[in-house]
C-alpha cells in the first residue's frame, strides 16, 4: 500500500493524528513508521473503541447460570488412583512418540518485577542462579531423556525482547539443548488508545504499540508458521506454560494422559484456592462450557459461598497451566465471528507525546491497551477438563520484586520442594515449620524432577553428601 493510502485510510477511521508529524520525518522514519501503521486493524480498533473504551457503566461479565467447573482431584484428596495411573501411561506413550511440545509465553512486559531484560533471563534459583529459561531447558531435557524423544520447545517473544531472548539462549548454547528443537516467534502487537479512542504516538515516527497478551499466543502461533512446523514432526500436543514458573512441571504426563483421554482441544490445570479473597480466575461451568471467571468479575459473596462441608464452592484457582490441541490453535488462529478470543481493556500509564512533539510521561492512567487472554479459548474447545494439581509441586509464579509471588517466596518454595523430595528418599532435613530447609540446597532437573525419579538418584548416591548449605545435585 502507498504511503498516500496508508494516510487516507488512517484519515477516514479519524486516525489522521498518527501521521501529524510526517512532513518532519526522514525517510527511514516514514518507512517505520509507515510500517508500524500497516500492522494496525482500523476497523478492529474502532470496534474496541465502541465496544471497551467509550462504553459507560454497567457490561460487567456474564454470570448467569455459573456453577462450579468439574474437577478430577489428585488422588490425595479423592481422585481415583486408578484413573490416574491410566493417564499417566497414555501421557507417556505420547511422550514417547512425540507427539508433544513444550510452549512457553514470553511476550509480556514484566512492569510489576521492575527487571531490566527479558524475564525469563532472570536469575530464579537459590544456590546456581539459574535463569528462569535454564531452569525449563532443564526440565525439557530431564523428560526429553527419560522418554526417549528430544521435544521441540516454541517460545513466544514480543518485538520488544525477541532479540535480547534468542541471543540469550545462543550465549548459553541453549543450555544443552538441540538448538534445531528451540523456536522462537514473536507475538502480535495492538496500539494503545487515549480516552478520546486516537491511537497514541510514542514519538513522532512511531506508535505506543504493546504486546497482544497471551491470549495473543494462538494467532502468533499459527502466523509464525510453528502449527505447520509441528505438523511436520508429528507433533498434535502443546504443554503450555508462562514463563514465570519455574516450578511448573512443564512436561506432566498425567496431565497430558487426561487431556488425551478425554478427547479434549483445551485442558488445564487448577489449584484449591488458599482462601476466599485469593485474587486467582475461577474455573466455572456455563452453558455447559468451561470457562474462567476472574477474581474482578466475581463478587465476593459468591467467592465466599461455601459447600455443605464448608469448603469453598469456587475453589478451583486458574494457574494458567494448560495442554493445547495444535488444530485447536489453528482453528482459533483463523477467527471469524464464531470463535474470537475477545479483547480486554487495560488502563495504563502509556508514554507519549503531546501536539507540539514532546515527551509525555503520566502520572496516571491516560489510556487503554488491549489485551487478549489465552483461558478465553477454553468455552470454545470441545471436551475441556481441568485436573487438580498441588500448588507446591506446580506453581510459585515470580511476578513482585517483593512481597507475595517475589523472587524470595519463588526460592523458598523451590528450596521446600526439594526438601520433600529429600526427605522423601530417606534423607534427614533440617527444616522449619513451613518446610524451608535450614540449608540452602539446590537440585538440578538433570538430576531429578518428582519425587520419583530424584530418589532413584539420590539412593544410588554413595557415599551420600551432608545435606549442608551449598550442596548442589546434578
Ligand atoms: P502477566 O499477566 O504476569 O504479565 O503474564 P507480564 O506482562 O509478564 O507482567 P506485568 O503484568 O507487566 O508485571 C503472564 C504470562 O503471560 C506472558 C508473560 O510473559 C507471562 O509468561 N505474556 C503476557 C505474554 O507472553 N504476552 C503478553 O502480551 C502478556
Amino acid at each position: 500500500m502507498s504511503y498516500e493510502q496508508l494516510i487516507t485510510n488512517f484519515r477516514a477511521a479519524g486516525q489522521g493524528q498518527v501521521f501529524a508529524f510526517w512532513d518532519s520525518l526522514d525517510a527511514n522514519e516514514r518507512a517505520e513508521l509507515a510500517a508500524q501503521a500497516g500492522e494496525v486493524e482500523l476497523a478492529e480498533v474502532e470496534r474496541l473503541n465502541r465496544t471497551l473504551v467509550f462504553k459507560t457503566g454497567g457490561g460487567g461479565a456474564n454470570l448467569d447460570g455459573l456453577a462450579p467447573a468439574p474437577v478430577t482431584r489428585l488422588p490425595a484428596n479423592g481422585g481415583d488412583a486408578a484413573q490416574w495411573a491410566k493417564a499417566r501411561t497414555l501421557g507417556e506413550q505420547a511422550l514417547r512418540a512425540g507427539r508433544v511440545a513444550a510452549f512457553t509465553v514470553a511476550g509480556g512486559q514484566g512492569t510489576r518485577l521492575g527487571y531490566d531484560g527479558p524475564k525469563g533471563t532472570f536469575a530464579v534459583t537459590p544456590l546456581k542462579q539459574k535463569s528462569l529459561f535454564q531452569v525449563f531447558a532443564e526440565k525439557i531435557r530431564a523428560a526429553g531423556q527419560r522418554y526417549g524423544k528430544p521435544l521441540h520447545w516454541f517460545i513466544m517473544t514480543s518485538h520488544a525482547n525477541h532479540a535480547q531472548t534468542e541471543g540469550f539462549f545462543a550465549e548459553n548454547k541453549f543450555f544443552g539443548l538441540d538448538r534445531g528443537r528451540v523456536h522462537f516467534f514473536r507475538q502480535g502487537r495492538m496500539p494503545a488508545v487515549g480516552y478520546d479512542g486516537k491511537i497514541l504516538l510514542e514519538t513522532r515516527g512511531s506508535l505506543a504499540l504493546s504486546p497482544d497478551g497471551h491470549g495473543g499466543s494462538l494467532r502468533a502461533l499459527h502466523r509464525s508458521g510453528a502449527l505447520d512446523l509441528m505438523k511436520a514432526e508429528g507433533v498434535d500436543t502443546l504443554s503450555y506454560f508462562q514463563v514465570d514458573n519455574p516450578l511448573v512441571r512443564c512436561i506432566d504426563a498425567e496431565f497430558i494422559g487426561f487431556h488425551l483421554a478425554a478427547g479434549s482441544e483445551m485442558s488445564s490445570k487448577m489449584v484449591l484456592k488458599a482462601y476466599p479473597e485469593e485474587k486467582v480466575g475461577h474455573f466455572c461451568l456455563q452453558d455447559g462450557k468451561i470457562v474462567v471467571v476472574e477474581y474482578s468479575d466475581m463478587p465476593m459473596s459468591m467467592q465466599k459461598e461455601t459447600n455443605a462441608d464448608g469448603s469453598l464452592r469456587y475453589a478451583a484457582g486458574s494457574i494458567a497451566i494448560h495442554v493445547i490441541d495444535r488444530e485447536f490453535a489453528r482453528r482459533m488462529a483463523a477467527g471469524g465471528e464464531d470463535v474470537a478470543l475477545p479483547f480486554h481493556r487495560a488502563d495504563k500509564k502509556i508514554a507519549t507525546i503531546d501536539a507540539a512533539g514532546k515527551a509525555v510521561k503520566p502520572e496516571k492512567a491516560n489510556g487503554v491497551k488491549f489485551e487478549m487472554f489465552v483461558f478465553d479459548a477454553l468455552p470454545f474447545a470441545k471436551n475441556s477438563i481441568v485436573i487438580e494439581t498441588a500448588r507446591a509441586d506446580d506453581f510459585s509464579p515470580v511476578k513482585n520484586a517483593e512481597g507475595v509471588d517475589s523472587p524470595k517466596t519463588c526460592r523458598e518454595d523451590q528450596m521446600r520442594q526439594w526438601a520433600r523430595w529429600l526427605k522423601a528418599a530417606g534423607a534427614t532435613v533440617e527444616t522449619d515449620a513451613t518446610g524451608l530447609p535450614k540449608a540452602t540446597v539446590e537440585v538440578s532437573p538433570l538430576f531429578g524432577y518428582d519425587p520419583e525419579t530424584f530418589a532413584r538418584r539420590w539412593n544410588a548416591l554413595a557415599p551420600k553428601p551432608a545435606i549442608a548449605s551449598g550442596l548442589y545435585l546434578e
